[in-house]
């Protein structure tokens, strides 16, 4: 596997990265995860406007212009030969003594690198995917996409520990904010979607901002509120989405069957249209 790093393609176990990077020291860095299916990169432009997003909110600069970025991106692939990946691209502040202050004159460090896509397979598609509730404990700016991913990282270790695929976390009211690394979505009795806001308490998935756009076509009533875990317990469907688990049925929530604990044909039919959107 090769790996771009700071102006150069590397192999990936290459010494790279300077000790003093910002990203080390302080996850004082942001990144972004695209798909790529077919050699052609899935809703790309929303993905680079996210991270200019991103950077913007931590004041750091874009390291180059978005089209060379993109054409970072399409060399790296290329490199590593992949037709069907995710493409990870990360930009760290920079290389400085270590000191919580911005550092004056650093450039943004840049690293891509590509593996293998793992979609969900047909089996997790079929059966859905279980889940449990924890307390979130995330940071105040969820809507950053910050490689400060500490409080995801031991809540989805804990799911794996209890055989869950997703975590769903919970803020201070009983409210479901997200799962550690996508999306949350339930289908109540009436047949209505419904998933949080965008707000700082969630990442906004460039996947959640398609399937609103789809559910729309599709004609289905959308609300975004947020729900509760006992709602979400009770709900008729209830699902997730991120770049790489695409639209994932849940059909277990804390050991209780969602349902009658099979994917819900709201949820399939969403997950039709997705794939329908990436040819
Ligand atoms: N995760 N919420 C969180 C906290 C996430 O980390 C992600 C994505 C999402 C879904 O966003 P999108 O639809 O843009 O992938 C929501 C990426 C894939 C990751 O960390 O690997």
């Amino acid at each position: 596997r090769i790996a771009y790093v700071n102006g150069r393609y590397l192999p990936i176990g290459a010494p790279a990265v300077p000790v003093e990077d910002r990203g080390l020291q302080f996850a004082d860095g942001i990144y972004e995860v695209v798909k790529v299916l077919n050699g052609r990169f899935c809703d790309l432009d929303r993905h680079l406007a996210r991270l200019e997003r991103s950077l913007a909110a931590l004041s750091i600069p874009m390291p180059m212009s978005r089209a060379a970025l993109a054409a970072v991106m399409r060399e790296t692939l290329r490199r590593n030969a992949l037709s069907t990946a995710i493409v990870y691209v990360q930009i760290n502040r920079g290389v400085a003594p270590r000191n919580h202050l911005f550092p004056e004159d650093v450039e943004p460090s840049l690293v891509v690198t590509v593996r293998r896509a793992s979609l969900p397979k047909p089996r997790e598609l079929a059966e859905g995917v279980r889940v449990i509730t924890l307390p979130d404990q995330r940071w105040k700016r969820c809507d950053v996409k910050s490689v400060s991913l500490l409080a995801n990282v031991l809540a989805k270790q804990k799911g794996a520990e209890a055989g869950c695929r997703e975590v769903w976390l919970y803020d201070a009211d009983g409210l479901v904010t997200e799962g550690s690394s996508s999306n949350a979505w339930i289908v109540d009795r009436d047949g209505r979607l419904i998933t949080r806001p965008l707000g700082p308490e969630i990442l906004g998935g460039i996947t959640r901002s398609v399937i609103l756009e789809l559910a729309q076509t599709a004609g289905l009533e959308v609300v975004e509120r947020p729900f509760s875990v006992e709602e979400a317990k009770a709900a008729r469907e209830a699902f997730l989405t991120s770049t790489s688990s695409l639209v994932l049925p849940v059909t277990s929530i804390d050991g209780q069957p969602v349902a009658n604990g099979v994917p819900g044909s709201i949820t399939l039919e969403l997950l039709a249209r997705y794939r329908n959107h990436l040819q």
